[in-house]
């Protein structure tokens, strides 16, 4: 599986004659499962058709800091919407023009201002005749760009459109995908893992239409898992009944029901992980008897006998052998006692602590509070943070 799948690249091209090699590089990004989106420049257009590259990104491409339809007002090409957007940047080709205007922080097309406004790492593929790509002033601003923390894509070796030949023309499509995947992989910290995640409430049948159940949303298990798959996992998420759908194409959902498809769905793939993380809301009592039909509320006031489910995070650390394991604790006295020990005695890696004496805290919310508590002894206090905040804390404890 590509490093790339599911990632959103952002594809700029400038204009040089190499334009013309710019849909095979789309194609490839697109079959590595990338999603791409192109920004011209106005010079591009006279090399590659906006409509090709449209076709193969199955998505719009633009070159102007405007939209206009007929007989409509303009409307504005966000480029800052188009930058937070990309999780990569690729600028291929990169022409002189465009490499000065990056160096120099010049803003005169839509694709200089979705650089500029980009945070997300930057490659560059540069592209022109022999003497221009020699020249100490591209050689500069190649430099600056590799300072500023980009990745240059080395012009390569060859026959030249000006009938020269020598450095200068633009790397291949296909050698620019193995450069971006090799250095995404380099700062993937998980990619070739697996990791494991329950999230989620169970419900445990009374009958076929009533359950037990509790108020958890699954939100913190379903930001662990984003988290997880854009740090280059492959994501399993065991997901009890929920609202929520999982973003990242990394991420495979395996929804269940009961405490006991959770436990089951679990150790069918426990063994091939590299990490797991227990993030559900386990129920921890189900009826004994699952009433066959509706019970009636004319009949005497039921009494639903309860036995105790199977403990999945538990179970886990009896059967670990090479997993990291995680799991959470919700306590409302004695916190650090009680988590540390249960983390102790689930035979855990580390316990994230939720506190209910926290107003914050709590199932539905968007933000948490939490404690993180390594089995060797350390313990970390966060701040209140949004849901993809404390999961980013948590999987920078976990590879610490
Ligand atoms: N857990 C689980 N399976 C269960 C119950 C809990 O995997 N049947 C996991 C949860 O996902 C969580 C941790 O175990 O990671 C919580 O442990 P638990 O013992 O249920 O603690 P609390 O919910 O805090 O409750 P208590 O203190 O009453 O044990």
């Amino acid at each position: 599986m590509s490093i790339l799948r599911g990632k959103n690249v952002l594809l700029g091209i400038s204009g040089g004659i190499a334009a013309y090699k710019t849909p095979l590089l789309v194609r490839a990004l697109v079959k590595a499962g990338a999603e791409v989106k192109v920004v011209m420049t106005p010079a591009a257009e006279d090399f590659v058709t906006p409509l090709t590259l449209s076709t193969l990104s199955n998505n719009p491409v633009v070159a102007q800091f405007t939209t206009q339809k007929d007989g409509e007002y303009p409307e504005w090409n966000n480029h800052v919407d188009l930058a937070l957007w990309a999780d990569l940047m690729l600028i291929a080709p990169a022409t002189s023009n465009t490499l000065s205007a990056m160096a120099h922080a010049r803003c005169n097309n839509l694709l200089l201002a979705c650089y500029l406004s980009s945070n997300c790492p930057v490659f560059v593929a540069p592209a022109m005749d022999l003497d221009m790509y020699a020249h100490p002033a591209n050689q500069r601003n190649l430099a600056q760009l590799e300072a500023f923390g980009h990745h240059i894509l080395p012009a390569q070796e060859g026959f030249l459109a000006s009938g020269l030949e020598g450095k200068g023309r633009m790397m291949e499509p296909e050698d620019i995908l193995v450069q971006v995947e090799k250095t995404l992989q380099k700062t993937a910290p998980l990619y070739g893992k697996k990791v494991l995640i329950t999230a989620g409430p169970t419900y445990e049948a009374i009958d076929p239409v009533r359950f037990i159940g509790n108020h958890s949303s699954g939100k913190m298990g379903y930001a662990l898992a984003e988290t997880a798959a854009h740090k280059g996992a492959e994501v399993l998420l065991v997901s009890g009944p929920t609202a929520l759908t999982a973003k990242h194409s990394n991420i495979t959902v395996i929804p269940v029901v009961s405490a006991q498809e959770m436990y089951s769905a679990v150790f069918e793939v426990y063994a091939t992980v590299d990490i797991a993380i227990a993030a559900a809301a386990v129920a921890d009592f189900s009826p004994t008897q699952v009433a066959a039909q509706k019970i009636k509320k004319t009949a005497a006031i039921p009494v639903i006998e309860l036995q105790p489910t199977k403990d999945i995070l538990a179970q886990m650390g009896e059967e670990k052998n090479k997993q990291y394991l995680l799991g959470f604790a919700l306590e409302t006295e004695n916190e650090l006692e009680n988590a540390t020990e249960k983390c102790r005695r689930k035979k855990l890696d580390g316990i994230v602590l939720n506190s209910l004496n926290d107003p914050h805290d709590g199932f539905g919310g968007d933000q948490n509070k939490v404690t993180f508590i390594h089995a060797e002894g350390d313990i970390v206090h966060f701040d209140l943070k949004s849901k993809a905040a404390v999961a980013q804390d948590i999987f920078d404890q976990i590879l610490r």
